[in-house]
Protein backbone atom coordinates (compact mmCIF):
# COMPACT_ATOMS: atom_id res chain seq x y z
CA UNK A 1 0.00 0.00 0.00
CA UNK A 2 1.50 3.21 -0.63
CA UNK A 3 1.82 5.69 1.69
CA UNK A 4 0.57 8.53 1.53
CA UNK A 5 2.10 12.24 2.11
CA UNK A 6 -0.07 15.44 3.57
CA UNK A 7 2.49 18.47 4.15
CA UNK A 8 2.37 20.85 6.89
CA UNK A 9 2.34 24.32 5.61
CA UNK A 10 3.74 25.49 9.21
CA UNK A 11 7.70 25.68 7.77
CA UNK A 12 6.05 26.56 4.38
CA UNK A 13 7.05 30.59 3.06
CA UNK A 14 4.11 32.37 3.58
CA UNK A 15 5.51 35.05 1.34
CA UNK A 16 4.74 32.86 -1.48
CA UNK A 17 2.62 30.27 -0.15
CA UNK A 18 0.28 29.75 -3.31
CA UNK A 19 3.34 28.81 -4.74
CA UNK A 20 4.70 26.64 -2.41
CA UNK A 21 1.52 24.20 -2.00
CA UNK A 22 1.21 23.85 -5.86
CA UNK A 23 4.86 22.67 -5.63
CA UNK A 24 4.00 20.14 -3.36
CA UNK A 25 1.27 18.66 -5.37
CA UNK A 26 2.72 18.69 -8.35
CA UNK A 27 5.58 16.94 -6.68
CA UNK A 28 3.37 14.39 -5.95
CA UNK A 29 1.49 15.03 -2.31
CA UNK A 30 -1.67 12.96 -1.81
CA UNK A 31 -3.17 15.82 0.76
CA UNK A 32 -2.51 18.95 2.08
CA UNK A 33 -2.01 19.55 6.07
CA UNK A 34 -3.15 22.83 7.88
CA UNK A 35 -2.28 22.75 11.49
CA UNK A 36 -4.11 25.42 13.06
CA UNK A 37 -3.47 26.81 16.82
CA UNK A 38 -4.98 28.72 19.28
CA UNK A 39 -2.37 29.68 21.84
CA UNK A 40 -4.34 28.13 23.90
CA UNK A 41 -4.40 24.38 23.74
CA UNK A 42 -1.29 24.74 22.10
CA UNK A 43 1.52 27.11 23.34
CA UNK A 44 1.52 28.56 19.94
CA UNK A 45 -1.03 30.53 16.88
CA UNK A 46 -1.03 29.31 13.55
CA UNK A 47 -3.56 30.65 11.27
CA UNK A 48 -7.25 30.06 10.63
CA UNK A 49 -9.94 29.20 8.03
CA UNK A 50 -9.12 32.48 5.56
CA UNK A 51 -5.74 30.84 5.07
CA UNK A 52 -6.78 27.50 4.50
CA UNK A 53 -9.32 28.70 2.37
CA UNK A 54 -6.94 30.61 0.21
CA UNK A 55 -4.52 27.25 -0.03
CA UNK A 56 -7.68 24.96 -0.66
CA UNK A 57 -8.38 27.80 -3.61
CA UNK A 58 -4.77 27.26 -4.92
CA UNK A 59 -4.71 23.50 -5.42
CA UNK A 60 -6.94 20.66 -6.62
CA UNK A 61 -5.73 18.53 -3.50
CA UNK A 62 -8.27 17.73 -0.74
CA UNK A 63 -7.41 19.64 2.46
CA UNK A 64 -7.55 18.33 5.90
CA UNK A 65 -7.37 20.68 8.74
CA UNK A 66 -5.74 19.68 12.01
CA UNK A 67 -7.49 21.47 14.82
CA UNK A 68 -5.16 22.66 17.96
CA UNK A 69 -7.80 24.87 19.69
CA UNK A 70 -9.60 24.18 22.69
CA UNK A 71 -13.41 24.79 21.29
CA UNK A 72 -13.64 23.21 18.08
CA UNK A 73 -16.92 22.85 18.03
CA UNK A 74 -17.26 26.80 17.64
CA UNK A 75 -15.42 26.82 14.43
CA UNK A 76 -16.02 23.30 12.73
CA UNK A 77 -18.73 25.37 9.75
CA UNK A 78 -16.47 28.00 9.30
CA UNK A 79 -13.43 25.14 8.32
CA UNK A 80 -16.55 23.47 5.85
CA UNK A 81 -17.12 27.15 4.28
CA UNK A 82 -13.35 27.57 4.43
CA UNK A 83 -12.94 24.11 2.07
CA UNK A 84 -11.57 21.79 3.99
CA UNK A 85 -12.17 18.24 3.43
CA UNK A 86 -11.32 16.66 6.51
CA UNK A 87 -11.32 18.12 10.16
CA UNK A 88 -9.22 16.37 12.66
CA UNK A 89 -10.05 17.20 16.19
CA UNK A 90 -7.86 16.39 20.04
CA UNK A 91 -9.47 14.18 22.15
CA UNK A 92 -7.95 15.93 24.90
CA UNK A 93 -9.41 18.97 23.59
CA UNK A 94 -13.25 17.84 22.85
CA UNK A 95 -15.27 17.21 26.12
CA UNK A 96 -18.37 15.94 23.99
CA UNK A 97 -16.32 14.21 21.41
CA UNK A 98 -19.21 12.30 19.91
CA UNK A 99 -20.99 15.28 19.42
CA UNK A 100 -18.57 16.99 17.75
CA UNK A 101 -17.82 13.89 15.24
CA UNK A 102 -21.07 13.34 14.42
CA UNK A 103 -21.14 17.47 13.76
CA UNK A 104 -18.60 16.69 11.28
CA UNK A 105 -19.45 13.85 9.81
CA UNK A 106 -23.05 15.66 9.48
CA UNK A 107 -21.52 19.06 7.64
CA UNK A 108 -20.39 16.30 4.96
CA UNK A 109 -16.79 15.74 6.12
CA UNK A 110 -14.66 13.18 7.07
CA UNK A 111 -14.18 13.27 10.78
CA UNK A 112 -10.40 12.58 12.49
CA UNK A 113 -9.43 12.19 15.91
CA UNK A 114 -6.16 13.15 16.85
CA UNK A 115 -4.27 11.22 20.09
CA UNK A 116 -1.12 13.51 21.97
CA UNK A 117 1.81 11.25 22.57
CA UNK A 118 1.38 9.81 25.84
CA UNK A 119 -2.81 9.89 25.31
CA UNK A 120 -4.17 6.37 25.99
CA UNK A 121 -5.08 4.31 23.00
CA UNK A 122 -7.61 2.55 25.04
CA UNK A 123 -10.03 5.54 23.65
CA UNK A 124 -10.01 4.28 20.43
CA UNK A 125 -11.97 1.34 21.60
CA UNK A 126 -15.03 3.44 21.41
CA UNK A 127 -13.84 6.05 18.98
CA UNK A 128 -12.54 4.02 15.93
CA UNK A 129 -16.08 3.40 15.11
CA UNK A 130 -16.86 6.81 14.44
CA UNK A 131 -13.92 7.93 12.65
CA UNK A 132 -12.39 8.13 8.92
CA UNK A 133 -8.94 9.09 10.39
CA UNK A 134 -6.83 8.53 13.90
CA UNK A 135 -3.97 10.79 13.90
CA UNK A 136 -1.03 9.81 16.43
CA UNK A 137 0.87 12.67 17.33
CA UNK A 138 4.53 11.46 17.33
CA UNK A 139 5.68 15.00 18.93
CA UNK A 140 3.78 17.43 21.25
CA UNK A 141 1.81 19.65 18.93
CA UNK A 142 2.57 23.13 18.99
CA UNK A 143 5.86 23.31 16.70
CA UNK A 144 7.39 21.87 13.29
CA UNK A 145 10.74 20.70 13.49
CA UNK A 146 10.63 18.93 16.11
CA UNK A 147 12.35 15.48 17.12
CA UNK A 148 10.42 12.13 16.49
CA UNK A 149 8.89 10.47 19.85
CA UNK A 150 10.24 6.84 19.42
CA UNK A 151 7.81 5.45 20.99
CA UNK A 152 5.54 6.56 18.61
CA UNK A 153 6.31 3.44 16.57
CA UNK A 154 4.80 0.64 19.18
CA UNK A 155 2.19 3.15 19.24
CA UNK A 156 1.43 2.95 15.91
CA UNK A 157 1.83 -0.79 15.87
CA UNK A 158 -1.05 -1.22 17.99
CA UNK A 159 -3.69 0.97 16.26
CA UNK A 160 -2.76 -0.92 13.40
CA UNK A 161 -3.44 -4.46 15.41
CA UNK A 162 -6.88 -2.46 16.60
CA UNK A 163 -7.89 -1.50 13.19
CA UNK A 164 -7.48 -4.87 11.89
CA UNK A 165 -9.39 -6.27 14.76
CA UNK A 166 -12.23 -4.36 13.74
CA UNK A 167 -11.93 -4.10 10.02
CA UNK A 168 -11.68 -0.77 10.18
CA UNK A 169 -10.92 0.93 7.05
CA UNK A 170 -10.01 4.38 8.38
CA UNK A 171 -6.44 6.05 7.56
CA UNK A 172 -3.93 5.79 10.26
CA UNK A 173 -1.90 9.06 10.02
CA UNK A 174 1.30 9.99 11.75
CA UNK A 175 2.17 13.58 12.57
CA UNK A 176 5.78 14.67 13.81
CA UNK A 177 9.31 14.84 13.05
CA UNK A 178 8.65 12.26 9.98
CA UNK A 179 11.48 12.86 7.40
CA UNK A 180 14.22 10.37 5.50
CA UNK A 181 15.56 9.31 8.41
CA UNK A 182 11.85 7.91 9.97
CA UNK A 183 9.68 7.57 7.25
CA UNK A 184 10.30 3.55 6.61
CA UNK A 185 9.87 2.77 10.09
CA UNK A 186 6.75 4.69 10.75
CA UNK A 187 5.58 2.83 7.25
CA UNK A 188 6.76 -0.41 8.70
CA UNK A 189 4.56 -0.11 11.90
CA UNK A 190 1.68 0.45 10.16
CA UNK A 191 1.09 4.18 8.92
CA UNK A 192 -1.05 4.67 6.10
CA UNK A 193 -0.41 8.98 6.07
CA UNK A 194 2.42 10.83 7.30
CA UNK A 195 2.32 14.66 7.57
CA UNK A 196 5.26 16.20 6.47
CA UNK A 197 6.31 19.44 7.58
CA UNK A 198 9.82 20.52 7.66
CA UNK A 199 10.36 17.44 5.47
CA UNK A 200 8.61 19.18 2.66
CA UNK A 201 9.10 22.57 3.56
CA UNK A 202 12.55 23.93 4.13
CA UNK A 203 15.64 26.33 3.24
CA UNK A 204 17.71 23.01 1.97
CA UNK A 205 16.20 21.57 -0.51
CA UNK A 206 13.69 22.24 -3.41
CA UNK A 207 9.76 20.87 -2.41
CA UNK A 208 10.22 18.32 -5.32
CA UNK A 209 14.03 17.00 -4.17
CA UNK A 210 12.14 17.09 -1.16
CA UNK A 211 8.75 14.92 -1.75
CA UNK A 212 11.05 12.54 -3.89
CA UNK A 213 14.10 12.41 -0.83
CA UNK A 214 10.86 10.76 1.08
CA UNK A 215 8.92 8.72 -1.39
CA UNK A 216 12.98 6.77 -2.05
CA UNK A 217 13.64 7.15 1.63
CA UNK A 218 10.46 5.32 2.15
CA UNK A 219 10.80 3.06 -0.39
CA UNK A 220 14.95 2.31 -0.50
CA UNK A 221 15.89 0.30 -3.99
CA UNK A 222 15.58 -2.68 -3.26
CA UNK A 223 18.77 -5.09 -2.95
CA UNK A 224 19.83 -6.14 -6.39
CA UNK A 225 21.73 -9.11 -4.64
CA UNK A 226 18.52 -10.53 -3.04
C1 LIG B 1 2.73 20.00 15.15
C2 LIG B 1 1.94 19.88 13.86
C3 LIG B 1 2.66 19.15 12.77
C4 LIG B 1 3.99 19.72 12.43
C5 LIG B 1 4.73 18.80 11.53
O1 LIG B 1 1.93 20.56 16.11
O2 LIG B 1 0.73 19.21 14.08
O3 LIG B 1 1.83 18.98 11.64
O4 LIG B 1 3.91 20.98 11.90
O5 LIG B 1 5.97 19.37 11.29
P1 LIG B 1 7.30 18.50 11.18
O6 LIG B 1 7.06 17.51 10.06
O7 LIG B 1 8.35 19.50 10.86
O8 LIG B 1 7.51 17.80 12.48
ZN1 LIG C 1 -0.59 18.57 12.30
Amino acid sequence: MKLKLSPSILTADFRCLGDQVRDAAQAGCDWMHLDVMDGNFVPNTSFGPLVCNAVARSISLPCEAHLMVTNADQYIGDYRDAGMRRIIVHVEACPHLFRTLQRIRDLGLQPGVALNPLTPLTVLDDVLPLVDLVLLMSVEPGFGGQKFIPGSLARISRVRAMMMEIGSHAELEVDGGVNTETIASVARAGASIVVVGSAVFNEKKSIAASVDGLRGAQSPTPDQGA
